[in-house]
């Protein structure tokens, strides 16, 4: 496994906040530019405090297939090709199954799904060419176990599970390796994995104290139900 990304440039999804933020946190430690992509408008002002220098923020809907396109256009053309993707924006809606509303579905699998798959498409299409790439999709513990009222969280990730295994039947040869993470909630990542200092460092609420059960809302969440942190 590497240890230093000195020279590597990283696209990390999400990066505002949670895992993403983290995950981009680690590798600039470690050398490499960072190219945060997130909804979030706070991106550029948090990637440019990240460590090291010259990584770059975009503020941009992954739902949208043209957005995702964009962004690894403005990467290539500022950054230059990526070497590495990580795929971390994501959001969860907790709806009783029967009370899951078409948007809510939608916008459930269009970020979780379709942000994912838009992204992997554009970056692997310039890595294809570089014959390298290294590609990590956030799945989940949702994508393999059921979980109450996460019907369209546990869908949209067994998906990404489903599409990581294709991209990465079809992409291997070529040079490109695309992988899952499928971590357990953030209750149990809070308790053994993450201490204080660096909670506090952290943009938002991913892994908070015991009892506050939704930490933050994702800006696209609706304010009458409940978006988690996803688990
Ligand atoms: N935190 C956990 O315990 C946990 C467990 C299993 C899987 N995951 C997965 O890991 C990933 C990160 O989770 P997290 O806890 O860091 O979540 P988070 O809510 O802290 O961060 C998600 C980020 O995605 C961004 N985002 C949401 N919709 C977007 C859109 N349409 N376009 C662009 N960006 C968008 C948000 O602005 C936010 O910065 C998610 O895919 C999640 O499903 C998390």
């Amino acid at each position: 496994m590497e240890s230093t990304f000195a020279g590597r440039i990283a696209v990390v999804t999400g990066a505002a906040s949670g895992i993403g933020y983290t995950v981009a946190h680690h590798l600039a430690e470690r050398g490499a530019r960072i190219v945060g992509v997130d909804i979030d408008q706070r991106i550029a002002v948090l990637v440019d405090a990240l460590p090291g220098a010259e990584h770059l923020g975009i503020v941009t809907d992954l739902t949208d297939p043209a957005a995702a396109t964009a962004a690894i256009a403005q990467t290539v053309e500022t950054v230059g090709v990526p070497h590495i993707l990580v795929n971390s924006a994501g959001l969860a809606l907790l709806d009783p199954a029967v009370d899951v509303t078409p948007d809510r579905w939608r916008l459930t699998v269009d970020v979780n799904l379709g942000g994912t798959f838009y992204m992997a498409q554009a970056a692997g299409r310039v890595m294809l060419e570089a014959g390298y790439g290294r590609i990590i999709n956030l799945a989940s513990q949702a994508a393999v176990i059921g979980l109450d009222q996460h019907a369209a969280y546990c869908a949209s990730k067994a998906a990404v599970l489903g599409l990581t295994r294709v991209l990465s039947l079809e992409w291997a040869r070529h040079g490109i390796t695309v992988n899952a993470v499928s971590p357990p909630s953030w209750r149990r990542l809070g308790k053994k994995r993450r201490g204080p200092a660096r909670r506090a460092r952290r943009p938002s609420g991913t892994f908070p104290s015991a009892g506050s059960r939704s930490p933050r809302r994702s800006p696209r969440s609706s304010p009458s139900s409940p978006a988690t942190t996803p688990p």
